[in-house]
């Protein structure tokens, strides 16, 4: 077993190399522990130290070091707040305004989707408040992940009441089905979303976006020169206008972006209208 100790050198010293951060592990560091156990054991290897050797002799295992530090939590209508900001706020003025150009496409993407969660609010939010009003506008979700298991899972749409605990009961009662144990996302709602694998680091999506929802991954793992590299493709990706919300607890890299404070205190951000790097 990894002790407390150990496993934090061994973080601090793995983690720059991939890019990531320690501060944004340290909560998370556990879950990272057990993994790394269940790995040692694969290896039969005893310790960390020697995982370390391991890791010099055999290049090839930094690729599994790196999805072993994906941390996959999410749940539907996290940091309601949020949500909520996006309902009142963000969402009528980006309606209205494509409404007024005469567009017929909304395009939201959220990146580091995990199992569905977040997007499937956006595609519940979009059908319970705005359809009715903007029929002529429809919604476009597309939804990225590293990981094939989370990607698969969002694909099926079927969730434990647990993550489901944050979204208003009625929109529950709307949009899902009880089957057994699990709670099953109509077809209705799943149609808005295309799901991607895709490694944030290396692709991203055809844009124009929107809103882009990039929340609790590149701004709390990864590092300041990724997490630049990585906000400026985000920011090229986002129409002139457009929205970004980033999580919560993150902050973006200092340094002029041309995107602007939409609400400082929620982390929604909103590219200049008159730039077009797209
Ligand atoms: C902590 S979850 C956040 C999920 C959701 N955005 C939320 O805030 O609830 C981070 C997600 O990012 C994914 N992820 C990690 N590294 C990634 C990468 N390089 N590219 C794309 N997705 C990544 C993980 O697999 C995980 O599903």
């Amino acid at each position: 077993m990894i002790s407390d100790p150990e496993g934090v050198q061994f973080l601090q010293w793995c983690l720059p190399r991939l890019h990531m951060r320690w501060p944004g592990f340290r909560k998370v560091r556990r879950q990272v522990y057990k993994r790394l156990n269940r790995r040692l054991r694969e290896l039969k290897l005893p310790s960390l130290g020697t995982y370390k050797t391991y890791l010099e002799d055999n290049p090839g295992e930094w690729a599994v070091l790196d999805a072993l530090c994906q941390i996959g939590i999410s749940r539907f209508y996290r940091d309601r707040g949020v949500f909520q900001h996006l309902e009142e706020v963000v969402l009528p003025h980006l309606a209205r305004s494509l409404s007024a150009h005469g567009e017929k496409e909304m395009r939201l993407w959220s990146a580091g989707c995990a199992g569905g969660e977040e997007p499937y609010t956006l595609a519940i939010l979009w059908r319970e408040r705005f359809e009715s009003r903007f029929p002529k506008l429809r919604l476009r979700i597309v939804a990225t992940d590293i990981n094939p298991d989370a990607i698969h899972r969002a694909e099926r749409g079927c969730y434990r009441r647990s993550s489901l605990k944050e979204l208003p009961a009625e929109w529950i009662r709307k949009a899902f089905i009880a089957v057994e144990e699990e709670l099953v996302l109509k077809d209705e709602y799943r149609a808005r979303v295309t799901f991607m694998i895709q490694d944030i680091r290396e692709r991203s999506p055809e844009g124009p976006f929107h809103l882009i929802l990039c929340r609790n991954l590149v701004f709390t793992y990864y590092d300041d020169e990724y997490q630049r590299g990585i906000l400026q493709e985000l920011s090229n990706r986002l129409a002139p206008g457009g929205a970004l919300v980033i999580g919560k607890l993150e902050s973006l890299p200092d340094g002029s972006w041309d995107i602007e404070p939409w609400s400082a205190e929620l982390k929604v951000y909103r590219k200049l209208a008159d730039t077009t790097s797209q």
